[in-house]
């Protein structure tokens, strides 16, 4: 039986995502989502300051971003995206340490997301990093055609 290929994460840099980032943001939201974010949820998300970063590659070529929303005792990851070229990488984990990192930062104990029912990939992930699936919420997501899917809440305790 042949081993997997071991494939790590390529090198990176991480800043605070902006607006001029959203013309490439939004090109992977299309690539991504059956229903993508837009460009006013990003403007929404950077104007309330919420925390938001872009990985960058050597060439400064986007491979990732994520954005989260702060509460009083939890943060809530909104959106984390990887771009479908470096999807498999482990780059989601990264993101999600730097996440994790930015709950200690402020004293935010619990971390929260929600997951399309049918993202079997992105479960996987978060079941991996640790989170459990607490809640379904019925007909969360939209979906193309004007259906509805269900979304899996999620929750990970962070040691503050
Ligand atoms: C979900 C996502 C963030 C994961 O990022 P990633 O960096 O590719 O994650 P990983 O490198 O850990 O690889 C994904 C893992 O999922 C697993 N996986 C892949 N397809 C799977 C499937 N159909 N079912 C279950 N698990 C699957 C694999 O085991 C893979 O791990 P491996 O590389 O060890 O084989 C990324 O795929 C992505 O951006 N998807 C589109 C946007 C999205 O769905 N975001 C999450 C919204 S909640």
């Amino acid at each position: 039986m042949s081993a997997l290929p071991l494939r790590s994460p390529p090198p990176f840099e991480a800043a605070a995502m902006r607006v001029p980032d959203l013309t490439e943001v939004i090109a992977v939201e299309y690539q991504a989502y059956p229903v993508p974010w837009t460009h006013g949820n990003f403007v929404d998300s950077l104007v309330a300051d919420y925390p938001a970063e872009v990985l960058r590659g050597p060439r400064a070529e986007l491979l990732g971003y994520w954005v989260a929303m702060p509460g009083v005792d939890e943060m809530h990851l909104l959106n984390i995206t990887v771009v479908p070229a470096w999807q498999g990488h482990g780059l989601a984990v990264v993101m999600l340490d730097r996440l994790v990192a930015e709950c200690r930062h402020r004293g935010l104990p619990q971390l929260w997301l929600e997951v399309r029912v049918g993202n079997a990939r992105a479960r996987e992930v978060y079941l991996r990093y640790g989170f459990a699936e607490v809640g379904r919420r019925r007909a969360y997501y939209p979906v193309p055609q004007g259906a509805r899917e269900d979304a899996i809440l999620m929750s990970l305790a962070v040691a503050v």
